[in-house]
């Protein structure tokens, strides 16, 4: 925007604030000269013809004579059916016509750009026949038909925009089996056919385009496993099959550099096939999610080096003993899965920072299994009922520890000695039944909770805690002791104590 108004609008601004400015501004642009847009009803903004959520049951009659310098026409968020052979301005590069219930679309409607227009998007379309307008269009790089009951594709039209077309999109348009005109789209490098119905694709499907597809989107569909028109892919360095029903991943394009695999909300179950699967990505993957599958070991991923962040949370994983992580990762989730025990193998990880455990069986925690170097652990919700002078590693870099709602009924005095850096530490929902005296040698501590915590009383017996907790700010120590305030027990009623 700098460009064109030589205002600066400094990126630190608020977005609400920003918004309201870029508001304030096109008004003026709109309003200070009235011819200026070209549909007076809509705000004019550098190449930009902002119509968006006006209310317009039609395209507005064009308030202008000299169209120059408008590339970009947004109607999204309207209640435009028709789309009149003239109503639309010349030369437009970019049309958006997103939620909008267009039923017709005269013929000649895109005339004026069919040399010009590269993207044209609609969504919540009521056309049943992707419309013969389209067929005038000779440069279109990208369509979108999005949430429109598509019954007929009109080949004509997709045969002859296929001439250009590198991005297309279809999302939640009624398809049901692969729609084999794709195969006359030769320039095609990003495709997406998301929230269908596809159970599978013919082996052949994508063979005009193996050399040259970079980008592949298949999420919410209802393919069991990787289609093997998949394999014959060299050039893929993205791939979305989330939310299918994928078992079987032996088909991933093995020959294809892939950089982003995305594969959350699954049914992988075989932690070796995967592995294997993964095995020819080690140096070009930086991006893997396979959240929400049905993984019962931790792959073997040590070769996918690239790799900072594993999230494996939302699985079914048990085996404590299973599989290798590439050295050099950041941080790993763990969350919701079926651990009774830390796994050994993340000792290993010298860079790991993060170490996130929610929501497993964990029954018993020990200074051998907690990596010194880590500076938050989370291990709320497991089974944890006892710590001890052992639990946490000698010279623990530990800031950040969430025990919250695991059945605790003890620590230990000694348990936070080896956690000096500690600055959060989380026993919500535990079971213990006094304050821990061993909170006494955590100097630094900033966020102390230990609410919800029905059984919790304070006495006489926790009076050497006094200092320690009115040396802290009254709202950083959250909790009650029946119906007082862990606070205000100490620093009222504990001056009763002997
Ligand atoms: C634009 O709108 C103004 C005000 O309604 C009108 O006077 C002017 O003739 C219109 N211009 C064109 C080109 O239609
Ligand atoms: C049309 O508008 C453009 C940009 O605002 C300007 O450069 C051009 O001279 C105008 N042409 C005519 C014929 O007014
Ligand atoms: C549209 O582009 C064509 C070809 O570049 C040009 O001759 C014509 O003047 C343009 N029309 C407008 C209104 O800018
Ligand atoms: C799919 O599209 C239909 C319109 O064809 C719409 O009513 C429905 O809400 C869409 N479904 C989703 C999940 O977006
Ligand atoms: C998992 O996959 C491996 C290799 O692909 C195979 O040998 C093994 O039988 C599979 N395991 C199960 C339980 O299906
Ligand atoms: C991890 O280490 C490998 C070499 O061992 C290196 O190539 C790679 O860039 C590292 N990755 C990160 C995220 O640091
Ligand atoms: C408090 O604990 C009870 C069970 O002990 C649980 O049902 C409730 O959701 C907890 N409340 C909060 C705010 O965590």
């Amino acid at each position: 925007m700098q460009e064109a108004t030589g205002l600066n609008i400094n990126i630190t601004m608020p977005k609400s604030i920003q918004a309201w400015f870029l508001l304030l501004l096109s008004h003026f642009v709109a309003s200070d000269d009235p011819g200026s847009c070209v549909y007076k009803v809509c705000f004019c903004l550098e190449t930009t013809i902002d119509c968006e959520n006006l209310h317009l049951t039609e395209i507005p009659q064009t308030n202008a004579t000299n169209f120059t310098g408008f590339s970009t026409l947004d109607f999204t968020y309207n209640e435009i059916s028709i789309i009149r052979s003239g109503s639309l301005p010349p030369n437009m590069t970019e049309i958006s016509l997103q939620d909008n219930p267009v039923a017709s679309i005269d013929d000649s409607a895109f005339e004026g750009s069919s040399s010009t227009l590269q993207s044209l998007e609609f969504s919540h379309a009521l056309f049943q026949k992707i419309p013969d307008a389209l067929l005038r269009l000779d440069s279109l790089k990208s369509l979108t038909v999005a949430h429109s009951k598509i019954e007929d594709w009109n080949e004509d039209v997709m045969i002859q925009l296929g001439r250009t077309l590198t991005f297309l999109n279809l999302e939640n348009v009624s398809l049901t089996s692969w729609p084999t005109w794709i195969q006359h789209l030769p320039m095609l490098t990003d495709l997406s056919i998301s929230s269908c119905l596809l159970t599978s694709m013919p082996d052949d499907a994508l063979d005009s385009i193996a050399g040259s597809l970079v980008s592949l989107l298949l999420s919410r569909n209802r393919l069991t496993s990787v289609p093997k028109a998949l394999s014959k892919l060299t050039a893929l360095q993205t791939l979305y099959i989330n939310n299918n029903m994928l078992v079987d991943v032996s088909w991933l394009p093995q020959k294809s550099p892939l950089t982003t695999l995305i594969l959350n909300n699954n049914h992988i179950k075989n932690s070796t096939a995967l592995s294997t699967a993964l095995r020819p990505y080690g140096n070009s993957l930086t991006d893997l999610e396979i959240k929400n599958n049905q993984l019962t070991s931790i792959p073997d991923c040590s070769f996918l080096i690239l790799i900072e962040n594993w999230d494996f949370s939302h699985n079914r994983i048990s085996d404590p003993y299973s599989g290798s992580v590439n050295p050099n990762i950041t941080s790993i989730d763990l969350s919701y899965n079926a651990l009774q025990t830390i796994p050994p193998v993340l000792t290993t990880l010298q860079q790991m920072n993060i170490l996130l455990l929610p929501w497993n069986d964990i029954k018993v925690i020990t200074s051998t299994r907690i990596p010194t170097w880590i500076t938050e652990l989370e291990l709320g919700f497991n089974l944890v009922s006892v710590l001890t002078d052992n639990s946490f590693p000698q010279d623990s870099q530990l800031v950040t520890l969430h025990l919250n709602n695991n059945p605790i009924v003890e620590i230990s005095n000694l348990a936070f000695k080896s956690t000096p850096m500690l600055r959060e530490l989380n026993l919500q929902g535990t079971r213990l039944k006094r304050l821990p005296i061993a909170l006494g040698s955590i100097s630094g501590l900033t966020y102390f909770d230990m609410s919800n915590i029905s059984q919790l009383v304070c006495t006489c017996m926790e009076s050497s805690l006094k200092q320690w907790i009115l040396s802290q700010s009254s709202g950083s120590v959250v909790g009650n002791c029946g119906e007082t305030s862990i606070y205000d027990f100490f620093s009222k009623l504990s001056s009763a104590c002997p």
